[in-house]
């Protein structure tokens, strides 16, 4: 699920006296960071008797659910997305998404030594600014709006792709780096969508010497080294795999492009590419060079690489997944442990205007979290005095045990409840 800009549905503590200021460090690039509703409710905090609460250790500090999770319409973060703040599979090296990670920096590393700067430990709470404006999404883009992404308040997000550290690392005079971290998007739920996953962010700043001697310009010169070293990396990840190049439009990249690579019988576009925008280098003091760009999902390229059906693996603390993996062991295949038989429930429902798939799909999470494998629209009709039903069949099952009919009666009731006074629909 990289970010669909090109189909318009966009589409990713050490230090306790430092807690004062947490946010304000997260959003230390932002122009927003002393305003920030966030951090003035930590002001009025700190004269409070220091409760018990769910601290959070983030980019090296720490912070509190309840800065990020709050009862406010300019928030939307529920307790099930805090849940995975901080967990930061990338950076456990027995964890297929580690391996992947660790896999990508040995390519860089053997390819360009010491020339990438790698940052797996970068604040997933970033402002707007970051996430968006500094990467050129237009204000009226779809992925700016709550459906798609998670607020924390309005000038602040849990950032839905790892873009969001360019301008401020390409400030700070970095050239060529990396960033991998956990990244989170309001989404639908099948088997290789959830509402937080992990990326890795490349970029590569070229000056006049290299592309003058060359005999192209500048952006053609820019682009071929990407699909070169991208084509590199593909290699150096799967040997042999069917895969595609896509023209496509990213806000931040002109030109762009997709890679796809086939997997269970289908194309799954497994990263985002292309040249800088110009003005981003610009704004970020660098006039005269040009630079290429990259965002690849981390999950999609692990599913792919070891076999893994279901991304709800990734999250499951069951031994029987997490064994099958060791440090440095790319590509071992995973061998799926029995899978217990799904269950579905089918809800029809008169929509009302505002009602979103996300949305819905939010409900169903955050009642039967990852006991939910898929959740489908299978009907959907209006009638003719123009009220339009949609009938979702849900499937639930765990990848770790069976499950009773009573408790699959229970969580169904209980998402019929609150899609009915959450959502603002009718039951039928
Ligand atoms: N940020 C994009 C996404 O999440 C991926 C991407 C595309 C990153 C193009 C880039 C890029 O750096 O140049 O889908």
């Amino acid at each position: 699920m990289a970010i669909s800009f090109a189909n318009a549905t966009i589409f990713s503590k050490p230090s306790l006296f430092l807690q004062r200021s947490t946010l304000a460090f997260c959003l230390r690039f932002s122009s927003i960071s002393t305003s920030s509703a966030a951090v003035q409710s930590h002001a009025h905090k700190k004269w409070r008797h220091p409760v018990a609460s769910s601290l959070v250790e983030l980019g090296g500090l720490k912070i509190s659910r309840e800065e990020i999770v709050k009862d406010d319409p300019t928030n939307n973060v529920p307790d099930s997305i805090f849940s995975k703040l901080g967990m930061q599979l990338h950076r456990r090296d027995q964890h297929p998404l580690g391996i992947l990670k660790n896999a990508i920096y040995d390519y860089f590393d053997t390819n360009y030594p010491t020339k990438f700067d790698k940052f797996d430990n970068l604040c997933p709470i970033v402002s707007v600014k970051a996430n968006f404006d500094d990467v050129l999404v237009p204000a009226d883009h779809v992925s700016r709006s709550y459906n798609d992404t998670y607020y924390v308040d309005s000038q602040t997000v849990l950032r839905c792709h790892t873009s969001a550290h360019q301008a401020e690392l390409l400030s700070e005079g970095h050239t060529h780096f990396l960033v991998t971290g956990d990244v989170y998007r309001r989404d639908s739920i099948d088997s290789t969508h959830y509402p937080v996953f992990h990326q890795m962010e490349g970029v590569r700043v070229f000056t006049p010497a290299d592309w003058e001697s060359s005999g192209t310009d500048a952006t053609s010169y820019a682009a071929e080294d990407l699909k070169k070293c991208l084509e590199g990396l593909a290699r150096h990840l799967f040997g042999g795999v069917e895969m595609r190049w896509i023209d496509t439009y990213f806000p931040f990249t002109s030109p762009s492009f997709e890679l796809e690579i086939f997997f269970q019988e289908k194309w799954l576009e497994v990263l985002g590419c292309g040249v800088m925008e110009q003005e981003i280098l610009k704004r970020s003091g660098r006039m005269d060079n040009v630079a290429w760009a990259f965002g690849l999902g981390l999950e999609r390229l692990a599913m792919v690489l070891f076999d893994i059906p279901d991304i709800r693996l990734f999250w499951t603390m069951d031994e029987r997944f997490t064994s099958q993996f060791s440090k440095g062991q790319l590509g071992v295949k995973f061998k799926p442990f029995s899978k217990y038989p799904p269950c579905y429930k089918d809800m029809s429902f008169w929509i009302s205007d505002s009602f979103t798939e996300n949305n819905l799909c939010e409900v169903v999470r955050g009642i039967a979290g990852d006991l939910v494998e898929e959740v489908k629209l299978i009907d959907n009709f209006t009638n003719k005095k123009g009220m339009t039903s949609h009938c979702y069949r849900i499937a639930y099952r765990s990848m770790e045990r069976s499950l009773t009919d009573e408790e699959i009666n229970d969580l169904q009731w209980k998402v019929r409840e609150q899609v009915e006074s959450k959502l603002k629909v009718v039951l039928r």
